[in-house]
């Protein structure tokens, strides 16, 4: 199990994108490195709005012949728990929809957490040792919650903490009424790869578009670390570069200008 050491602080690479390809082309030249490194790689992959324009260009790239995902391990960051998998808000059916039917993914090499299971705490068991069998995550790829969160790591989320099942924040709820039309719809708990097992990626990349993320960028990147910004732990990261767009990055003063 690591422990983040808080006491090092890495200047991560940040590359801001002038428009929506460019970021797509961004976010995806880090995938494609990585999987020309090493094509049987242990990925992490987000779900929501800020990855779309990532997963369409991946798929891009895989119709030219130009990437394969044949060999690639893919572990989701999260789920939430009571949804089933069919349903249309789902992780998995968004996985599905986005990403796994547009590349040629071996779907025998596809994990989320099962929200549906009944031993909750014995599915986030198994979770990590999923990860672990394949020697760990080569590469995290994380989205920006406007509160910070990373995965499902809400505020006030200890960073020692490996998958776990956790209540969202209602800010989360909020921002993720407009999948479910209605706030009462919107799942309260999810399984979510913790802090520790993210952080023990061996690179991560983080993604932020839109101008709501701008505080949250600068809060994750410049701030104080602390467990009240979970996305701040990655200043410890030795290897982690962040692919954002000019709203996202307009409020960071050290990284980029
Ligand atoms: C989703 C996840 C979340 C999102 C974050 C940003 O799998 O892990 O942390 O990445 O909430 O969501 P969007 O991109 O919809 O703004």
């Amino acid at each position: 199990m690591t422990v983040p050491d808080l006491s090092r602080r890495v200047k991560p690479a940040v590359q801001v994108a002038s428009s929506t390809d460019e970021f797509a082309r961004l976010a995806s030249d880090v995938v494609t490195r990585q999987l020309g490194a090493r094509p049987d790689s242990a990925l992490a992959f987000p779900t929501g709005a800020t990855p779309l324009p990532l997963y369409a260009e991946l798929a891009r790239r895989c119709a030219e012949s130009a990437l394969s995902f044949s060999q690639v391990h893919s572990f989701n960051l999260d789920e939430y728990v009571g949804l089933d998998p069919e349903h249309r808000a789902s992780y998995h059916a968004y996985m599905l929809e986005h990403f796994f039917s547009k590349v040629d993914i071996d779907i025998a090499r596809v994990q989320l957490p099962n929200g549906l299971a009944s031993d909750l705490d014995g599915e986030c068991a198994r979770y990590e040792r999923a990860i672990a069998s394949v020697g760990g995550l080569d590469l995290a790829v994380v989205g920006l919650g406007v509160n910070g969160h990373l995965g499902f790591n809400e505020p006030g989320t200890a960073f020692d903490v490996r998958t776990h099942v956790t209540f969202l924040a209602p800010e989360t709820i909020d921002h993720n009424v407009r999948y479910f039309g209605d706030r009462a719809r919107v799942p309260r708990q999810a399984i979510t790869m913790g802090i520790a097992t993210i952080f023990d990626a061996r690179r991560v990349l983080l993604l932020a578009s839109g101008e709501a993320k701008a505080a949250a960028v600068r809060a994750a990147l410049e701030g104080p670390v602390s467990i009240d910004v979970p996305a701040s732990v990655l200043q410890a990261h030795p290897h982690v570069s962040a692919v954002l767009d000019r709203a996202a990055s307009a409020l960071l003063e050290r990284l980029v200008r």
